[in-house]
């Protein structure tokens, strides 16, 4: 059943005012109302939490999706697909590289290799899928002006690919501001099919929304707003069984005095949105340390790896799992 015939004042008991109260919250369709936990709903929309669940409830009676067998659930991840980062000891960190129908999250410090890797992973998932790709296009949403295609041409330079085809193959977008971000991850709905486009990169996710509204005031507006937009990806991700890779940054807690002082940005809804989170830190030289956690499969591990000229690598040979002599014909038409 498409989600798309139904609009929020379909459910059972949505009036004109809760429907826009809703939207927002960041809840723009009958979907995302359905799958949001009543404690988290009743925070965002206001109301007591036996209302949120009564309208969650009906949201997902109008679409059906009480149940599904878990055959139908189990064909349905039979389609994830991965893309690999280039360096294997990332990719055993992650499970076989980044997974479709999920949000990859990377946190860290400056200089701890997120822009670097959202680099790489624009080429990686130009490749054939037995070379770790996924045949598809990538597309960039650029928040804080650090894309740069020359660092394209140099790693697709290294892995043998021509360069001029890798670039065309990374649809690119400057987000100015918040809104023209979300207007961004709307407009990239209509890409997708028509682009074959297989990985969305938002580098960075909450940067704007930080800067645009600072300070406690603001902090229910902002974090609306920022689930709204993780929303947005999650069901683009969902939908069109492609990979999200977001970048965040980090920020100290003042108050804390024992363990780790730096916490990523975004609280709880970027927490509770993305499906994996990858901590990034800075070692010796070029090496950098990747950790993940609040994963719910994967145990908590570290990954070294490198940033060379040649882009992300590992550590051992100082180089990438990929040969450099092999030509590799990039073609993502679907
Ligand atoms: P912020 O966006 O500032 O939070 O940092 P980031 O995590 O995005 O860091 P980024 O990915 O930009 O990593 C920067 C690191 O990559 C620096 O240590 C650079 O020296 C290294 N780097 C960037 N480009 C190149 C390159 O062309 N060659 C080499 N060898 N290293 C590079
Ligand atoms: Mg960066």
């Amino acid at each position: 059943m498409s989600t798309e015939e139904y609009n929020l004042r379909d459910i059972k008991g949505i009036g004109p005012v809760m429907a826009e109260r809703l939207r927002e919250a960041g809840l723009t369709t009958v979907e995302a109302v359905a799958v949001m936990p009543a404690k988290q709903l009743a925070e965002l929309i206001g109301v007591s939490e036996d209302k949120a669940m009564q309208i969650a409830q009906a949201a997902r009676e109008l679409l059906g999706l009480s149940f599904m067998t878990a055959e139908e659930y189990y064909q349905k991840r039979q389609k994830i697909g991965f893309i690999s980062t280039g360096c294997s000891a990332l990719d055993n960190l992650l499970g076989g590289g980044i997974e479709t129908q999920a949000i990859t999250e990377f946190v860290g410090e400056y200089g701890s290799g997120k822009t670097q890797l959202c680099h790489q992973l624009s080429i990686m998932v130009q490749l054939p899928r037995d070379e770790g790709g996924l045949e598809g296009k990538a597309l960039y949403i650029d928040t804080e002006g650090t894309f740069r295609p020359e660092r394209i041409v140099q790693i697709a330079q290294y892995r043998g690919l021509d360069p001029t085809t890798v670039l065309r193959n990374v649809i690119y977008a400057r987000a100015y501001n918040s809104d023209h971000q979300m207007l961004l991850a709307e407009e990239a709905t209509k890409l997708v099919e028509k682009e074959n486009v297989r990985l969305i990169i938002v580098d960075s996710l909450v940067s704007h929304f930080r800067s645009e509204y600072p300070g406690r005031e603001q902090l229910a507006v902002r974090q609306q707003r920022i689930n709204r937009h993780i929303h947005q990806l999650l069901r683009l991700a969902d939908i069109y069984n492609i990979a999200v890779v977001v970048t965040n940054q980090v920020m100290s807690q003042p108050d804390i005095f024992f363990g780790n002082p730096m916490k990523p940005a975004g609280g709880n809804v970027v927490a509770h949105g993305s499906t994996y989170r990858v901590w990034l830190r800075k070692s010796k030289n070029n090496k950098r340390i990747a950790r993940i956690f609040d994963s719910p499969k994967h145990p908590e591990s570290e990954a070294v790896f490198a940033i060379t000229e040649e882009g992300i690598v590992d550590v051992e040979e100082g180089k990438s799992s990929r040969s450099r002599s092999r030509i590799v014909r990039v073609r993502t038409e679907g």
